[in-house]
């Protein structure tokens, strides 16, 4: 087992990544020294295959957990399914000292721990993540929330987890297109802050398409370290966390303008990611290998990198970029790269070099067909 510990002085915390954790969860959760009443968040697919081990786990250890099941899928993280677990919470009769567990992916520990932050003005919540893309990334650094129709994330909170638990062991049942969307958020990583990570990735790709353990294992680890080291220097993103978001300004409203429905998060981030890399070139002169070589790597892992719209959701597209977290003063700022491993944040882009891109990587649908590939 590898552990990674996130340094947040007293909230700090450990992330566990190891196979056939998930019967230590009631263990690890009376280290907290928590109250007995506690719940597990989850979705329909997860539930089915992993709340048993999970609840008797914590049963084994003392507790007395209830079962929430939301909808799978992106449209769970709504202001709708926060009001339908805190009417559960409530005739659970959930105290102070209760504690939530998000069993799931990247949806159910953004939505359970936004119900965390704000129920009883917050109680503890501990993540059990079961998407790779979760393992890297959503569980990890305390960032909750839900989506509200003009825009992803809008809505949300910092809260920290008490712990993550990463069973390897969950991956073996995620789809394959899921575990390619999580591909996208690892790519991340090597562009952001390391590049022996990407040309590792370069190397052994298909071993980690193949989920081999020790790959897998190494990789989701060493994603956490970086992710650990940012959000411990930037818990709230007051500048360096944002290099987290490479390639979600076009990503984040390509899934507001499909309305969550069309694209994976991790494939709507690797088509952001190959724009990003092309703004990069072109305002930053990040060079046109290494953007190649991005574009070539998310296209092995299976990703989108380009997609068809019509002139009008070009405008939407802008619009929802517009209602992105990161924009300032009415000004959209970007995160571009100057090589493979070293990216700036806050960085402006003239709004007729993204009108470029945009007609350029997401091709306006003619009559006689654009190019492109189509969406999946
Ligand atoms: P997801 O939670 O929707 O899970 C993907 C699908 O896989 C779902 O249908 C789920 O039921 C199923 N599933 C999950 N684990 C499984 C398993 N082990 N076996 C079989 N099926 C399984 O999607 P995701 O990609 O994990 O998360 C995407 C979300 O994460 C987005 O909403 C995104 O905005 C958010 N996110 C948040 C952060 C953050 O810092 N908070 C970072 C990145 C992404
Ligand atoms: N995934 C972006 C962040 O955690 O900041």
């Amino acid at each position: 087992m590898r552990s990674v510990k996130v340094p947040l002085g007293h909230r700090s915390y450990t992330i566990k990544i190891g196979a056939g954790l998930l019967p230590s969860l009631g263990p690890e959760c009376a280290r907290l020294k928590l109250g007995a009443r506690c719940a597990i968040i989850t979705d329909t697919n997860v539930g089915r295959k992993f709340a048993k081990p999970a609840f008797d786990s914590l049963v084994r250890a003392g507790f007395e957990p209830s079962l929430i099941v939301v909808p799978a899928g992106e449209t769970a993280k709504s202001l709708r399914s926060v009001q339908t677990c805190y009417d559960q919470l409530a005739s659970h009769r959930l105290e102070r000292k209760s504690f939530i567990v998000a069993l799931g992916g990247g949806v159910v520990g953004d939505l359970a721990g936004f119900v965390a932050a704000t129920y009883l003005r917050a109680v503890a919540f501990v993540q059990v993540p079961t998407t790779l893309l979760a393992q890297v990334d959503s569980s990890v650094g305390g960032k909750v929330g839900v989506n509200l129709k003009a825009g992803k994330n809008l809505v949300g909170a910092f809260h920290q987890p008490q712990f993550v638990l990463c069973d390897l062991d969950t991956l073996r049942t995620l789809p394959e297109r899921e575990l390619r969307a999580g591909l996208a958020e690892i790519i991340k990583y090597g562009i952001i802050s390391d590049a022996a990570l990407f040309a590792k990735l370069e190397r052994e790709l298909p071993k980690l398409l193949a989920r081999d353990p020790k790959t897998l294992a190494a990789v989701v680890a060493r994603c956490c370290e970086i992710k650990a080291e940012v959000v411990g220097q930037d818990e709230t993103e007051g500048g360096l966390r944002a290099i987290l978001n490479f390639g979600h300004t076009i990503g984040h409203a390509l899934e507001a303008i499909s309305s969550y429905g069309k694209y994976l998060h991790g494939e709507a981030i690797a088509i952001g990611q190959v724009a990003a890399a092309e703004l990069s070139r072109d305002v930053l002169g990040f060079p046109v290998s290494d953007a190649e070589r991005i574009q070539t790597l998310l296209e092995r892992a299976g990703l989108p990198t380009r997609v068809k719209i019509n002139s009008r959701q070009q405008t939407k597209l802008f619009a929802a970029m517009k209602l992105d977290k990161k924009v300032s003063g009415g000004e959209i700022k970007f995160v571009l790269a100057e090589r493979i491993g070293k990216v700036v944040w806050g960085q402006k882009v003239p709004a007729a070099l993204i009108a470029r891109q945009i007609n350029s990587q997401i091709p306006t649908t003619s009559k006689r067909g654009a190019a492109g590939s189509t969406p999946k």
